[in-house]
């Protein structure tokens, strides 16, 4: 594990609850690397009243909550329809375990505002780790712009410069609520995205689940249980024999970022495109800044034309042995 010598990392963990969502909910509640300041839900992966079910009986089952504020958020994205993932997660948005009621309750506070209060009156700047869609983080930032420079970094589960997942060309975080996406990634602070292209590698194998599940706390049972249902899920729409830990990553990567390599990169979120939409547009060659031909198509494009320069740490690969080692750790802490 990571020395602990250093301060732990102020976040405000933002989430879809969601099987991938929940692992890094009781990675985040657990490990002293981390200090959760608070868990705000959003819309995603199911509708909000489900997804806020979901954090609650996770940040209950964690045992480890029980002062951290647990907020419900945006019910809908800032522009576009609803869209959500049932056929991944489930008509409850974690179909698999059985929990009881919810010890915890929620604050009575929006997320947004929550997100505002936390930023404004923290004395040192404060991560962001959203592994939902960025409706929360987007609305927070537009009605509050001052808690811009109150935010130490962002990272973010969501994109993929290769291959969608919801869509031929986009990750479903992004296409759920592509104007927030452009807001939080043209917002100026540090990015790190944990997009498919690096949590496609980072598969929960039957072997890494089956030695979590080993160490028998109540908190590892759970997660073997939520991985089974992700497995057959993901087998069945995408064919996966091991399903992609998405947003675990960005847990991992606060934990230990050795454990990933990253890129820098101009991210951009396309917002027009009829088959694009809701696609993160990463300039892998740095091809904005280059001379030659086709330089010209990025120059004088209207309104959404942007100063080129990366704006993201892109996630391009992760140490498999190094991120299960985090996993299984952090899970060893629940005792
Ligand atoms: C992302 O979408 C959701 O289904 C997962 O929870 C993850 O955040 C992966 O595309
Ligand atoms: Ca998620």
């Amino acid at each position: 594990m990571a020395t602990t010598a250093k301060k732990p990392v102020k976040i405000i963990h933002d989430c879809d609850p969601g099987h991938d969502d929940a692992v890094a909910i009781l990675m985040a509640a657990v490990h002293p690397m981390i200090d959760l300041k608070a868990v705000t839900v959003v819309a995603g992966n199911q509708t909000l009243e489900k997804t806020v079910r979901n954090a609650l009986n996770v940040c209950s089952a964690s045992k480890r909550c029980a002062d951290i504020p647990i907020a419900a958020g945006m019910s809908r994205p800032m522009v576009r329809e609803q869209v959500i993932a049932g056929d991944i997660h489930g008509e409850s948005g974690l179909d698999g375990p059985v929990f009881g009621e919810p010890e915890l309750g929620l604050d009575t506070r929006h997320a947004v505002d929550l997100i505002i209060d936390l930023l404004l009156d923290s004395d040192d700047p404060i991560t962001l780790v959203p592994t939902g869609p960025l409706t929360n983080i987007a609305m927070a930032i537009r009605k509050e712009p001052e808690i811009v420079e109150k935010i130490e970094r962002i990272v973010l589960m969501g994109g993929a410069y290769q291959h969608g997942n919801v869509t031929p060309s986009a990750e479903f975080n992004i296409y759920a609520d592509p104007e927030a996406a452009h807001v939080v990634f043209t917002c100026g602070r540090p990015i790190v995205m944990m997009g498919l292209d690096v949590t496609r590698k980072a598969n929960a194998t039957a072997e890494m689940v089956a030695k979590v599940r080993s160490l028998g706390n109540p908190q590892a049972i759970l997660f073997a249980e939520m991985m089974e249902f992700f497995a057959k899920s993901q087998k069945e729409v995408f064919g996966w024999d091991a399903p992609p830990l998405h947003d675990p990553t960005c847990i991992a990567w606060l934990i230990d970022p050795t454990c990933f390599t990253t890129k820098p990169m101009r991210v951009e979120i396309e917002l027009r495109g009829s088959l694009t939409y809701g696609r993160t547009s990463c300039d892998y060659f740095g091809l904005e800044h280059q001379e030659g031909p086709g330089k010209e198509l990025y120059e004088g494009g209207g309104a959404l034309a942007r100063p080129t320069g990366p704006n993201a740490e892109v996630a391009v690969d992760v140490d498999f042995e190094k991120f299960w080692k985090i996993i299984y750790d952090c899970f060893a802490l629940y005792k």
